[in-house]
This record gives structure tokens, sequence and C-alpha cells, in this order.
């Protein structure tokens, strides 16, 4: 196949999700939904779409992309700072399970559009729980200062105004505190957070049927070799521990990256090894276009030559596209890398080929699994 392209081990994303799966199963009325926009590939969202977990999209064409793939919109949730009318049209149309309204704004906007179609939209309220997250910091939002979630000190006015709107039907409470979180103690410091808004929402008469504690577990980017699969038991505890659910309530998660980023390896070829006084550069076929991470959050992927067994030596590993920030790894140790040799970048599976972008008028990577290349 053409470099570069993105590998699927099918083989490793079942096993990931039998783990997560046999984890979940310990606890009635808790569902999964996938954030798709971690990977929206075909190939991944078949075997996600059979192990029977939900969906959560963030646009209109990811709800497109799940219906189309299989999934049943009963299933689906639909977050977003911003959404379009034609996407609250569409997923009223298909009878989503629940949109995450973001403010008074988007409520009122749902509510116009649902009375158009004669259609009662389900709703729950993202709550900005003012959780530090302590990942990158581009990558966190639940803190206050962020644009998602509606503010804790509005919470209960937009709540008591919602219980009176015709064509709205607010049933749950939302939070997401960020993404590529390995520490459990601010997944606990959420539940606390959650534990005293339930509190405090009981003044406006308010119970939420559903609590959404979104996404966010973290992989092991450094070894993925020897912790392919992520910690998804620590993570599910910490909830049954820290959260008070009020009796009958399910509780509902938005796991993206720790469901596929392990699965999906970015295959590379080198075009030329170049060097340079004290420092020398394996030039790929593969760039920033290709995996946007480790330029847009200096993100570490482990990267393996996948096609020589020759002394290791010092390299930058860099992309074609012209920005200095178009590299993949600095000072890495790879095995003596020649020209034509193919190199793996590691753990590509999550926010890989979905955020591939054509600057530079650049191809798109292709994809195939493991098992057919
Ligand atoms: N729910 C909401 C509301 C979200 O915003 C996200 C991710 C998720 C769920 C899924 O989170 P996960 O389980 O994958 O951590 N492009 C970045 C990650 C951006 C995450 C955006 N939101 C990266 O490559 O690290």
């Amino acid at each position: 196949m053409t470099t570069p392209y993105y590998q699927y081990d099918l083989h490793l994303l079942q096993r990931t999700l039998d783990e997560l799966l046999d984890c979940i199963s310990a606890h009635p009325g808790w569902h999964v939904h996938y954030a798709i926009k971690a990977n929206a590939n075909p190939l991944i969202l078949e075997p996600v779409r059979k192990s029977g977990l939900g969906i959560d999209c963030v646009s209109g064409f990811e709800i497109e992309a799940a219906l189309k793939a299989g999934f049943n919109p009963s299933g689906i949730v639909f977050a977003g700072v911003g959404k379009a009318d034609w996407e609250i049209d569409m997923a009223l149309r298909n009878d989503i399970f629940c949109f995450n309204v973001e403010s008074e704004a988007e409520l009122e906007v749902i509510q116009e559009r649902a009375l158009i179609q004669g259609k009662t939209a389900r709703i729950a309220f993202r709550v900005n729980p003012d959780v530090d997250a302590h990942t990158h910091s581009n990558i966190t939002t639940g803190l206050a200062g962020n644009k998602f979630g509606i503010n804790l000190d509005l919470l209960e006015d937009i709540v008591a105004r919602s219980m009176e709107m015709k064509g709205i039907s607010p049933e749950g409470l939302h939070f997401h505190i960020g993404s590529q979180i390995l520490d459990m103690n601010p997944f606990a410091e959420l539940c606390s957070r959650i534990n005293g808004i339930q509190q405090k929402l009981k003044n406006t008469g308010f119970t939420a049927r559903h609590i959404n504690v979104g996404g966010g577990l973290g992989v092991d980017y450094g070894n993925p070799e020897d912790n392919p699969i992520p910690d998804f038991r620590s993570y599910f505890d910490t909830f049954s521990r820290h959260l008070a659910l009020q009796p009958g309530q399910e509780l509902h998660f938005e796991l993206g990256r720790s469901i596929v980023a392990q699965c999906g390896q970015l295959i590379t070829r080198v075009l030329y090894v170049k060097k340079n006084p004290g420092r020398q550069f394996a030039i790929t076929d593969a760039g920033m276009t290709d995996l946007i991470r480790p330029a847009l959050y200096g993100a570490y992927h482990r990267i393996v030559n996948r096609d020589s067994s020759g002394q290791p030596q010092k390299y930058d590993v860099v992309g074609p596209v012209c920005e200095s920030s178009d590299i993949f790894g600095k000072d890495r140790m790879l095995n003596e890398v020649r020209r034509g040799d193919t190199l793996a970048i590691m753990s590509a599976g999550a926010y890989g080929e979905t955020m591939a972008s054509r600057y530079n008028l650049r191809r798109l990577p292709g994809s195939t699994s493991l098992e057919a290349d």
C-alpha cells in the first residue's frame, strides 16, 4: 500500500473492547458512547458498533457517519459548543438520544427547531465543573475559563427555565474535564463536584435521569508495547466509589482515545536521510498533515524502524511539510535508517486520521487493517 497510511490492528481493538465491556458489565445502567471524533474510519466503527456501544458526536457529519455505520440513533449523544441549525434539525429528525446543551442561547434555538418539527428534544445540561484535569492546556475543557459548558453559577436558572419550555425535555447532566488523563484524582474530584451539583439542583425540582461524565481516560504513549490496553478498571472503579448516583439514575461515558489510540499506527517511508554536523534527520513521506498531534500538542509518539536491524542511532524524524513544527520526534534512537525503510509511528489510532488535512495540497493518508496489509 502507498505510504503514508494508517494501519489498524483490529485484533487489539477487539481485545480492548472486550476488556471495556467486561469492566462495565459489573455496572447495570452504565453506558459507553464511543467518541467518534477520535476515529471515524469504517474499519474501526464496525467492531465498535458490534460491541454494542453508543456514539458521541459533535457535528452533523459525525451523526451522518454514525448512522451510515449502522449505529442506532437511540444511542447517539450530540455535544458541541456551536451546533448549527441544520445539525440540530438532522439530529431531531433522527430522534437521537440526547443533545448536550452548552448555553441558554443554544437551548432556545433547540426549542425553536424542535417546535418547528413538532418534536420534543431530550437534553442534558453540559456543566462546566471547574475541575482541573492537569493535562495539556489545549485538551483541558472543564475549567471555568474554557469556552465549554454552562457556568455553575448560571445552572439553576437555566434548569428552572428549561422545565417550563415546550419542545424541551430536560433529562440529564453532562460533564467532560479533558483528555489523556492518567491520574484518577481529577475524575474523583469531578464526582464530588457532581454530588454537590445534584444536591444544589434539588431546589429546582429537577432530578436528572442520567449523568454523563464524558471521556478523557488516557493511554500509555511511552510504552504501548507493554501497555496496549488502558486501565478501564481503575477508571470505572473511581466513579463507582466516588459518584453518588440517585436511585434509578443511569451513568454515561464518552470514551474516545482509550478505545482506539493503541490499535493504530501511522506507517511512513523514509525519503531521505540528511546528515548535518552533530544531527541527522530522517525525512519521512508522512507529515503533520497526516498526524498533527506532535506539532499541535508537543505530543510524544513512539517511533520504530520496521525494516532495519542496524545499529541504533539518533535521529530527528521530520516530515516534508513546509513548517518547522513538522517534527514527529527529536533525538530518537532508531535502528540505522536508510532511504526506503518504513517507520511505524505508534499509538496513532486516536485523533490521527480524523485530524488529517490537505495543507500543502497533500493527499490524505490511506488506511488498512493489519490483517489485510
Ligand atoms: N466528550 C467530549 C465532550 C469531548 O470533548 C471529548 C474529546 C470526548 C468526550 C472524548 O475524549 P477522550 O476519551 O478521547 O479523551 N485532539 C486531541 C484530543 C481532543 C479531545 C477533544 N474532546 C488529541 O489529539 O489529544
